[in-house]
């Protein structure tokens, strides 16, 4: 099956209530190490690449990765732009292949959101490519953007309507009071998420896709390890599984993560190295960095996402 965008996925989703994972990738272990899980869970997937990481690991690198992903298995796999900055950005990974853009106008002034994520929906639909929009701004770091808390909004349900019909987009994101990073609430503060506003706005657009960004549970367990092992990450903190479990039944449809695979591969490279002090071979950390990945996929396919058997 050649890569796929999402408009299939999302609608089977939706109906199943269950969500798709979205998961970033910078390297050749992280692909494989997500492809691998998703092949053992029979899991649909979606391999998200940043600016950031298109500018890291050069975006023909990371197209063609993908696609050796994509000979090796018979999964439906979007290739998606995760945080495009601007049209042209889109433009570029449309044409060379990306199946599906994130078009990130969550900054900008409401009609100019509308303006920059109308214009990519009319030149990614020509190439049969989906668009997510963005409206609410997340606080945390997302490519070099670093947006405090106080700086932060959730998303208003009374502008949904209006942006996704004079958009044409496939999905929206929305804030409801998930972040970037491994440090999304202070210790002792309690994890909240706006159910409320999830639900207004699923109200205000029946069946319409949601995503939701900063979605790392921020593994505690990792978190040990990492800590165990010479890291220095005490205090972080991401958002609970009961909370992700009960967006998917509801409209969020991609639920995207980062940290979680960021923190699985530090773990498993510290863990390796501090065991094996003599090892310089990077096969060999590297490899336990990605069934590390492998793992926390896995995890969450099974108790998150719900995704299993649905490819
Ligand atoms: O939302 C941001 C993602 O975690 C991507 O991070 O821009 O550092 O690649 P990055
Ligand atoms: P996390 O930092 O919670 O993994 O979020 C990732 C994300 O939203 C990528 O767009
Ligand atoms: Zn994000």
């Amino acid at each position: 099956m050649p890569l796929v965008n999402t408009s299939e996925m999302f609608k089977k989703a939706y109906e199943g209530g269950y969500a798709i994972g979205a998961f970033n990738v910078n390297n050749m272990e992280i692909v494989q190490g997500i492809v691998e899980a998703c092949k053992e869970l029979n899991s649909p997937v979606i391999l998200q690449a940043s600016g950031g990481a298109r500018k890291y690991a050069h975006s023909a690198y990371l197209y063609n990765m993908v696609q050796a992903a994509v000979a090796e298995t018979d999964l439906p796999i979007a290739l998606h732009l995760d945080h495009g900055a601007s049209f042209e950005l889109c433009k570029d990974c449309i044409e060379s292949g990306f199946t599906s853009v994130m078009i990130d106008g969550s900054h900008l002034d409401y009609e100019e959101n509308v303006a920059v994520t109308k214009k990519v929906v009319e030149y990614a639909h020509k190439y049969n490519v989906t668009v997510e929009g963005e409206l609410g701004q997340l606080a945390g770091i997302e490519d070099e953007v670093n947006v405090d808390a106080d700086k932060a909004n959730y998303t208003d349900p009374g502008q949904v309507q209006d942006f996704v019909s004079r958009t044409g987009v496939d999905s929206l994101a929305i804030a409801i009071g998930t972040s970037h990073g491994a440090f999304k609430f202070k210790p002792g503060q309690k994890p909240q998420l706006r159910f409320d506003i999830l639900q207004e706005v699923m109200d205000r657009l029946p069946g319409f896709p949601i995503v939701l960004h900063g979605a790392s549970s921020v593994m505690p367990e990792y978190v040990a390890m990492v800590n165990q092992f010479g890291g220095q990450m005490a205090d972080a903190i991401g958002i609970p599984e009961d909370m992700l479990r009960q967006a998917a039944s509801m409209a969020v449809c991609k639920i995207n993560v980062d940290s979680d695979l960021r923190l699985a591969m530090t773990a498993g490279i510290r863990k390796h190295l501090a065991e094996n002090p003599t090892h310089f071979d990077p096969r060999q950390y590297l490899g336990d960095g990605r069934q590390f990945i492998t793992d926390v996929v896995k995890h969450k396919i099974t108790e998150v996402l719900g995704s299993a058997g649905k490819a």
